[in-house]
């Protein structure tokens, strides 16, 4: 049997290295028939076109590729306008060379999953492997062989708005499910590429996450020592999982745009990590680089370049500076051709040179995408996404009985269910919450439904905020009274209510982060009624619940979860689903904490974690206490978790030993359901500053009301090692805490000396 696996072993390496041969060998040849125009236009990426129309523009993008100077297209959809363009490359460009042709396929194709934050709520590594296995199989059969994503930027301040496109605020989880994407995008060889499988680009290379006070786009600066242990890892999760390509980011990065970063792009991404595929910048990084203050766009485009940088999105810079920076020496041609060949690798592993219409296959459309085997995955997933936050006096799950008033300006959107970056989805197929609702119900209750509020009073905010995924506008006043009078003859009350879609996502800040006024006004009222209140909170980051903790008596996080997000809310609400969903992010309790996050560094003066007033002269605020309202790991479920004190195998461990610890699990409560047990650690004593706490492993079980079961961690060396100032990966010897729990506050604990 071994010698088998050994055999295999050997065969594929062969292989792998036979492959990596013909590849180099074919990209050798067509490279010497290449002029440096056309290597130059290689590196160039452009927004794609309907070249049918024959509208100025997109004869334009014609044109360029016709001439040789592009090398891929983004965010065009549909098999026929994809061909178009693939043939203009084929047939009418001198060389033939096919375009990689890539989009925001961020969490779902046309089958939406729901937004990435919500997914990593789930913590199901191998659903959300599965997700974008489903959403490459999808956007394959549409033409698509590139996506942009993963992104995996640790958020810490909820203000950003691009906390929903990424995993919360822990490098561990962050790095699990980095490699998950990966894994489920490009299948299990990424040195060639299946038809159902598309290239991975993991995002925004780097710090993106950091962009002071989560203004977008805004500047970074962070100390080497915190980026290798908080920030890098999900990265480098991506890269080791073999991802095909990198996208930089926006933001500065030690004062170099991430764009025209060396040590980034090349130092850290290529000589540390071996990262062997091709680095993208984010669209018009190179352009942008003149209002950060670095010179023009050839200047830029220089740089950019002999950072590592491989491919330009948008900006043009190496497309028409190049040549000339070339002849005037600022450029060498080494730099242009190394750049070429990384491109026409991905195309080579994609198999695009073997078959230019490998992905532009009609007949796939019917059967791959929007299937019901897809869409019953996304409605199981987003029902592990969703958080249940607050539920007194077991209000849910709620019977199919009675008359349920359906209230709020998220119940009956269409547009909105799937929330921010779904660029190919198609909501006219989608379910809005009321019609779910009277679907799930059936003759058995009765819904009674009213918009009941806009989504803000200011009509200028709510537009810019909807991005054109509008929800009817109503005069507030009238809304407010019919929904209070809808209320009034119910028994219980659900309120859709929140975000909408595009409130988060990209160049979407905000500075209050509390329920929008006339949504506040009408929750408020409702409350006064005295029926039991359901709040289902749409939020695309995490949001100021305070008042709503305090006043609402069930409230369940359901983000924006898809293209099947209405009927997966009313599993979970009427008790089909337990929730099981735990947060990834800390909810504040006040903007004025952010950022704000678990596994933060202790201060000399730190107060303790149950402490109920200011305390003077300690590291803490006048008016509210350092914790959040919701802890990192947290979420409720409808039956209760009891967990046993931990034990451990041993209270010593060597340094290239290592130990167990052990906790049993029971489930006391009423429903069979999942559990996500959480394993963290914290170095007491190191040469370096430790976090209080961080997580170091993590377990979802089923357990069956009744049922108990043992639950097991393993702790080795790399779990405990960090980088120190030096950025060396240690571990140094002395005593640690271990703690298992339901979340990052409820913990069993133990201690272990490593020797
Ligand atoms: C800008 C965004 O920052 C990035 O995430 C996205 O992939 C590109 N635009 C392309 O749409």
């Amino acid at each position: 049997m071994k010698k088998t696996f050994l055999t295999l072993a050997v065969a594929l390496t062969a292989l792998t290295v036979h492959a990596q041969q013909d590849m180099k060998t074919f990209i050798d040849n067509l490279m010497a028939r290449m002029t440096i125009e056309e290597k130059i236009g290689q590196l160039n990426l452009q927004v794609g076109g309907d070249i049918t129309t024959g509208r100025p523009q997109d004869v334009e993008i014609a044109n360029l590729v016709a001439d040789g100077k592009v090398g891929g297209v983004f965010n065009m959809k549909g098999v026929e306008k994809i061909k178009a363009l693939q043939d203009v490359a084929v047939k009418k460009s001198r060389l033939g060379i096919p375009l990689i042709v890539g989009m925001d396929v961020i969490h779902g194709y046309e089958t939406i999953f729901p937004i990435p934050l919500a997914m990593s709520c789930s913590w199901d590594v191998k659903a959300v492997e599965d997700a974008a296995r489903i959403a490459a199989k999808e956007a394959t059969a549409d033409g698509i062989n590139w996506t942009f994503s993963p992104m995996v930027d640790i958020a810490l301040d909820a203000r950003w708005g691009r906390i929903a496109e990424g995993n919360g605020e822990d490098p561990f989880l962050g790095s699990q499910m980095a490699a998950a994407y990966v894994r489920g995008y490009q299948g299990e060889a990424p040195s060639s590429i299946a038809p159902q499988h598309l290239m991975a680009c993991v995002k925004h290379y780097a710090l993106y996450g950091a962009a002071e006070a989560g203004r977008d786009y805004n500047t970074v600066d962070m100390s080497h020592w915190r980026m290798y242990n908080q920030y890098f890892p999900p990265y480098k999760a991506a890269v080791e999982a073999g991802v095909g390509s990198v996208m930089s980011s926006f933001n500065i990065v030690d004062g170099q745009h991430a764009t025209a970063n060396r040590w980034l792009l090349t130092d850290v991404l290529r000589d540390q990590w071996k990262f062997d595929g091709f680095v993208v910048t984010d669209y018009g990084s190179i352009g942008e680089m003149e209002n950060h203050g670095f010179g023009g766009l050839k200047y830029s485009s220089a740089l950019a370049l002999h950072a590592g940088t491989d491919m330009d999105m948008c900006s043009q810079g190496f497309l028409k500076t190049l040549k000339a920076s070339l002849d005037e020496g600022q450029v060498s041609t080494d730099d242009i051709n190394q750049a070429c060949r990384r491109i026409l690798e991905a195309k080579y592993k994609l198999g695009l040179f073997e078959d230019p219409y490998r992905y532009l296959d009609p007949s796939r459309r019917p059967r791959d995408i929007y299937n019901n085997v897809n869409r019953q995955k996304a409605r199981e997933l987003a029902a592990e996404t969703f958080v249940l936050l607050e539920n007194k006096n077991d209000v849910l799950p709620l019977k199919k009985t009675g008359k349920i008033a359906l209230i709020g300006p998220l119940a009956d959107t269409r547009d909105n269910m799937a929330g921010t970056w779904c660029v190919a989805y198609t909501p006219d197929r989608y379910s809005t919450l009321k019609e779910a609702m009277q679907r799930a119900v059936g003759k058995r209750a009765k819904v009674l439904y009213a918009q009941g509020s806009n989504i803000t009073r200011d009509e200028a905010l709510q537009r810019d905020a909807e991005f054109g995924k509008n929800i009817r506008r109503v005069d507030d006043l009238k809304a407010h009274e019919e929904a209070m009078k809808v209320a009034r003859e119910a028994d219980v009350i659900v309120c859709a209510m929140g975000e909408c879609a595009d409130f988060s996502g990209e160049a979407a800040s905000r500075v209050f982060l509390e329920m929008p006024d006339v949504q506040r006004e009408l929750l408020a009222d409702l409350v006064t009624l005295g029926k039991p209140v359901v709040l289902l909170h749409f939020s695309g980051r995490p949001t100021i619940l305070t008042w709503e903790k305090e006043h609402v008596d069930a409230i369940l996080n359901v983000w924006f979860g898809g293209s099947e997000a209405a009927d997966a809310i009313c599993d979970v609400l009427f008790g089909d689903k337990v929730p099981s969903g735990k947060l990834t992010t800390s909810f504040p309790q006040a903007v004025g904490q952010l950022p704000l996050y678990y596994n933060h560094l202790n201060t000399g003066r730190p107060v303790a974690e149950d402490a109920d007033r200011f305390s003077k002269y300690a590291s803490n605020y006048f008016e509210v206490r350092n914790d959040p309202l919701y802890p990192f790991g947290y979420g409720l479920s409808y039956t209760t978790f009891e967990y046993s004190p931990v034990t451990l195998s041993a209270d010593r461990m060597k340094a290239d030993g290592q130990l167990t610890a052990t906790v049993t699990v029971s489930n006391t409560g009423r429903y069979d359901a999942d559990e996500i047990v959480q394993l963290y650690i914290h170095d007491r004593f190191a040469t370096n500053a430790r976090p209080v706490k961080e997580l170091k492993g993590f377990q979802r079980i089923h357990l069956k009301k009744g049922e108990r079961r043992e639950v097991t961690f393993t702790v080795t060396p790399d779990l405990l090692r960090y980088y120190n100032v030096q950025l060396e990966w240690v571990l140094e010897p002395g005593d640690f805490d271990l703690f298992i729990g339901p979340d990052s506050k409820h913990l069993q604990k133990a201690t272990f000396r490593v020797e």
